[in-house]
């Protein structure tokens, strides 16, 4: 990153919130005049981030902590609730329209089942063709401007007029990226890319991610549960709990070093000669609900070192090593001494 110029993406404050609506059970105890009222889902809560141009950062957290939540906010797929999206320094919020509708091709979404995200009853060439016609970005015949696309991402362009279900799963995941790449992006968002393929097609994939990105400058936010995919890719990663980013590091030191006790939990449940398929769902404990998440440190209720502080003060974000920070009360010397 250049001194003092503004980062490639900065997150500020990012708050996301979903009203949970009532099931039929509780519309009718409403009508009949019990308390029940729409509940707040805090999906995401306050999440500051930033990402240097071709980096890959890596976002891992358990089920349900908000990541694909945060990876949408990130992709102007969904507005966020509260906070700043701010590219090269600029708030997309504030954009004049043509402006943020440029940028928002930027940055593009690569989901986890392709099949769901690839419309069936369109041909291969109007899927990966359709937005870069519409955004005006090809100048001379679609078919080759397809097929340039196609063997960017590893496909035979002569199968252009064939249909998503004619085509194999990893080869459906790279129409979606095709698709993606056809118009321009400079920021990709793989949500559990993946996740759905065999493991030899998950290589292949992940290589051409790679690849892609030392050729067109790429840069990443690269969502999995998978932790050997994450330390194998990602320049820095960032680990969620309950909507909040708890851990921040180079990825060498977090694997080398984790310092928060939720990350320590998640590494430790991966036996690390295995680490490439585990996934990491056996931390002690339930993840607490995101409509009624516990007060202070999110994680205090499974926390194995929770002190009184934890129940009631929220621990703040605090830099521990260059490029390394955690949040927890442990890291305070302040708050560990009134514990003792
Ligand atoms: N459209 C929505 N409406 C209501 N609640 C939602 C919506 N999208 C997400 N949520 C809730 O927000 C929380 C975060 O969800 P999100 O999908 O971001 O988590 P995640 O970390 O991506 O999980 P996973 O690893 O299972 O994909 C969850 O409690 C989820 O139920
Ligand atoms: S702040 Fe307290 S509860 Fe939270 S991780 Fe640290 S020690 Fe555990
Ligand atoms: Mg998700």
């Amino acid at each position: 990153m250049n001194e003092g110029a503004p980062p490639f993406l900065e997150l500020r404050g990012i708050v996301r919130n979903f009203s949970k609506k009532l099931d039929f059970a509780e519309r009718i105890a409403a009508r009949l005049g019990a308390p029940v009222a729409e509940q707040t889902v805090h999906a995401v809560d306050r999440v500051d981030l930033r990402v240097a141009k071709g980096e890959v950062l890596g976002l891992v957290g358990e089920s349900g902590c908000g990541k694909s939540t945060l990876g949408r906010v990130v992709a102007g797929i969904m507005p966020p609730t509260a906070g700043q999206v701010l590219w090269h320094g600029k708030d997309t919020a504030s954009m004049p329209a043509e402006e943020a509708r440029a940028t928002k091709l930027l940055v593009q979404m690569i989901f986890q089942d392709p099949y769901a995200s690839l419309n069936p009853r369109m041909r291969v060439r109007d899927i990966i063709g359709e937005a870069p016609k519409v955004h005006g970005l090809v100048d001379g015949d679609l078919d080759s401007y397809v097929g340039q696309q196609m063997r960017r991402a590893g496909l035979d362009p002569t199968y252009m007029r064939r249909y998503p279900h004619q085509f194999s799963g990893g080869q459906r995941q790279r129409i979606g990226i095709a698709r993606a790449l056809a118009v321009h992006p400079e920021f990709i968002v793989c949500d559990e890319a993946v996740a759905a393929l065999d493991v030899s097609i998950q290589a292949q994939v992940l290589n051409l991610f790679m690849q892609l990105r030392a050729e067109l400058g790429l840069t990443y936010l690269f969502i999995s549960h998978d932790l050997g995919v994450v330390e194998h890719l990602s320049d820095r990663v960032a680990i969620m709990y309950l909507g909040r980013v708890v851990e921040q590091a180079p990825t060498e030191e977090i694997f080398g070093h984790p310092n928060h006790p939720y990350t320590q939990a998640l590494l430790s449940e991966v036996p690390r000669i295995e680490s490439r398929r585990k996934r990491f769902h056996s931390v002690k404990g339930e993840i607490p609900s995101p409509l009624n998440p516990p007060p202070g440190c999110h994680f205090h209720p499974r926390c194995p070192r929770a002190m009184p502080v934890c129940r009631e003060i929220q621990p703040a974000l605090l830099e521990i090593a260059p490029g390394h920070i955690s949040a927890c009360h442990l890291n305070d010397p302040a708050m560990v001494a009134q514990a003792a």
